[in-house]
């Protein structure tokens, strides 16, 4: 049984004190959920919300990290930055970083295998442009960036799949549920034949693109589906309950 995971990305969006003010309400609001509920800050924020959730059920992820131990690289975050601060998820591979930051797949591969030596679990997104699908590529697109991104990636380790069409994202577009099962399906089936059945059935592979609270039980009622990578939506606490107790 896959335990869903709903994931809160926060984006450049949330001060310190607003981050605060947020994971509180999300920590008393959400006791007793079903789903597995995860936090992604800014990097600035990451401390004050892991001391404030050091006794809470949601757990924490990063946006990002570099794929060195450490060294002279101005500006960046390593894994161990990360597990210093209790931080247990990190999001790689992003469309925004892929796009506006120059991260190749080469790059994800490597900061994915080495979020798994330090303990970290990655979430890795993929998704295709407008184009890509119009064209009829979503799928080879896809395909591509789950072979690269998961080469060399142990048959054991935890392993969490975001599709995120990247014209669905901060659009209120949402792909359709046929759109979105169907890629689902494919993920798996893909990860089955690449790294073996038992992790294709463990990989939580989750939705992301406008999910919102009126969206997403019908999305997350999809077989394939195992949670949301949510944007926007998380940046509220009503709104990501509602996301949060609409998983199955
Ligand atoms: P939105 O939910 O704002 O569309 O963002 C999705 C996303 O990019 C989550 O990583």
């Amino acid at each position: 049984m896959r335990t869903p995971l709903i994931a809160g990305n926060w984006k450049m969006h949330m001060k310190i004190a607003d981050a605060l003010d947020l994971v509180t309400g999300l920590h008393y609001g959400l006791r007793g959920a079903k789903a597995e509920v995860v936090v992604a800050p800014p990097f600035t924020a990451l401390y004050p919300v892991a001391q404030k959730l050091e006794n809470s059920f949601i757990d924490l992820a990063a946006q990002n990290m570099h794929y060195e131990n450490k060294g002279a690289f101005t500006g960046e975050v390593s894994s161990d930055f990360l597990t210093d601060l209790g931080v247990h998820y990190v999001i790689l591979g992003h469309s925004e970083r892929r796009e506006y930051f120059a991260e190749t797949d080469e790059i994800i591969n490597k900061k994915v295998l080495k979020a798994l030596e330090a303990g970290l679990k990655p979430i890795l997104c993929v998704g295709e442009s407008l184009e890509q699908r119009e064209r009829g590529d979503a799928f080879k697109v896809i395909g591509n960036q789950l072979g690269k991104n998961l080469n060399g990636f142990p048959l054991d380790a935890p392993l969490v799949i975001a599709y995120e069409p990247i014209w669905a994202i901060g659009t209120g577009k949402t792909a359709s549920t046929q759109e979105i099962q169907d890629m689902h399906q494919f993920i798996r089936a893909f990860v089955g034949e690449f790294l073996g059945n038992s992790l294709a059935q463990e990989t939580r592979i989750l939705y992301g693109g406008s999910v919102k609270p009126d969206n997403a039980k019908e999305i997350l009622g999809l077989s394939d589906v195992d949670g949301a990578l949510v944007g926007g939506a998380s940046l509220k606490v009503s709104d990501f309950s509602q996301i949060v107790n609409a998983a199955k």
